[in-house]
């Protein structure tokens, strides 16, 4: 549960109410994170090619409308690996999600259990298998990859198993960690600030220094950001 104040809650509230659509909500995020964290959310691989490509597929989808027909009773509800959920929709695991707000992992749980979906905790996440698992009250999913250090794999298997996670998700598409021209161009700004060194808590800091974002996910004593992380040291290898 986020401790934020009563003005910080207002704010928060106040500049929501002002977002309309996703497109708001971009626009929002890009004025608010620190440019490292914006660019880790919203970048994609190389030029963003493929990322222009799926955006363009969704556009050339559409709803027919279909009138006079009786929606008195609407039925979304689906099975997924045995799991019912009231919409055909799953969070996607989403890696350090407490860098984009501090409540991160647990608040998109708690709001997918709320929509009656399932979340996937990623194993970059930035909240630990078993505190997610205690903070929240629904069904969970675990997404792994193939680690090369097989005793780390088992690790994190057994631990999501022990907290209760209902299935897994292998992610088998990063075998390298991909190239974003954005975020090399992002490098000089603010000096030295990357998605790596951001991860300091020394980077962290002067990320967030310029951007009113710092203040509540600082002062909760968030620049541990990678509690999920520590048994998984960075650069440790996956199979290709
Ligand atoms: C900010 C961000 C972080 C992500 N982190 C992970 C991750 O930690 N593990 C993973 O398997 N996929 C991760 N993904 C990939 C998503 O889970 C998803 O597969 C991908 O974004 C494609 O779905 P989309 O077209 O709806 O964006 C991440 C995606 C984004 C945008």
């Amino acid at each position: 549960m986020s401790q934020s104040g009563p003005r910080t809650r207002w704010l928060t509230r106040r500049r929501l109410a002002r977002c309309h659509n996703v497109a708001d909500l971009r626009a929002l995020a890009r004025r608010r994170l620190p440019r490292a964290v914006f660019n880790y959310l919203d970048g994609a691989a190389e030029d963003e090619a493929t990322l222009q490509r799926n955006r363009s597929a969704f556009g050339r989808h559409a709803f027919s409308p279909r009138v006079l027909v009786d929606v008195g009773e609407l039925d979304l509800a689906t099975t997924v690996l045995g799991q019912r959920i009231e919409l055909p929709l799953i969070l996607a695991p989403c890696g350090l999600a407490r860098l984009i707000h501090t409540d991160g992992e647990v608040a998109a749980a708690r709001a997918a259990h709320r929509a009656g979906t399932v979340p996937m905790l990623s194993t970059m996440g930035s909240t630990t298998i078993e505190d997610l698992a205690e903070r929240t009250d629904g069904p969970l999913w675990y997404q792994i990859y193939v680690w090369r250090d097989r005793g780390l794999l088992r690790g994190f298997l057994e631990r999501a198993r022990e907290s209760g996670y209902k299935a897994l998700c292998l992610t088998v598409d990063s075998p390298v960690v991909g190239r974003r021209d954005r975020d090399l161009r992002g490098r000089t700004d603010p000096p030295g600030v990357n998605l790596r060194t951001c991860g300091t808590r020394a980077g962290f800091w002067i990320c967030c220094a310029g951007r009113g974002w710092a203040c509540p996910t600082c002062c909760r004593g968030s620049p541990a950001i990678w509690p999920a992380w520590a048994a998984s040291p960075p650069g440790a290898s996956i199979l290709r």
